[in-house]
């Protein structure tokens, strides 16, 4: 079975980039997907230490902690989604962590160490208005460490905080449903 997996970046309740991920799931798993959710901020993830291991011997990152089973689930995974809200112009700093600890999917001569084919899908969430045009250079930042890694990017989502949430909750649906 295809198998999505989902990390959410925001620990609002009622976080409108959770509500938009959980129509994103619904329209996956109406496609045939399985979903494996983490939620970034209720999991233990240590920053990157640069100890350098990873990337001496082409292994996930020697750091035992809840990244392993994360990692488990990304090597056998199809799709990727990752979510946050917009935090200080940038992706909420779990995020960044969570993000960082992708340095060991790097062989020791930096071709990816992920299997070929992962889908890759972000959604963003900010307060200032959807067209608003200094935090899309950032998400394609972001989502660069991933398709860096021969993530293939299909879907990218950014909410405002003027956006039409019926509108955006049904597109997050269709663009789950096409994966
Ligand atoms: C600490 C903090 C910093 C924020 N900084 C920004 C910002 O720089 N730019 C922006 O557009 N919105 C900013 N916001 C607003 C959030 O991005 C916005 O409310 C978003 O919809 C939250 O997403 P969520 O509902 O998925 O948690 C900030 C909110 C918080 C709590």
């Amino acid at each position: 079975m295809k198998k999505l997996v989902v990390v959410l970046g925001s620990a609002r309740q009622d976080s409108i980039s959770e509500k938009a991920a959980m129509k994103y799931i619904e329209g996956a798993e109406q496609a045939g997907y399985e979903t494996v959710i983490f939620r970034a901020n209720d999991m233990n993830i240590h920053g990157c230490t640069g100890c350098g291991n990873c990337r001496k011997n082409g292994t996930d990152c020697v750091i035992q902690d809840d990244m392993q089973k994360y990692y488990s689930e990304l090597h056998s995974c199809s799709a990727l989604l990752v979510t946050s809200p917009n935090y200080y112009a940038n992706v909420a700093g779990p995020m960044i962590t969570f993000m960082n600890r992708h340095y060991c999917m790097n062989n020791p001569d930096k071709t990816s160490r992920l299997h070929s084919g992962i889908k890759l899908a972000g959604i963003f969430a900010q307060g200032a208005p959807e067209n608003y045009p200094k935090y899309p250079a950032t998400y394609d930042w972001y989502l660069s460490t991933f398709t860096g890694k021969g993530m293939d990017l299909t879907d990218k989502l950014i909410i405002g905080g003027d956006s039409n949430i019926q509108t955006v909750l049904n597109k997050a649906y269709e663009m789950g449903k096409n994966l």
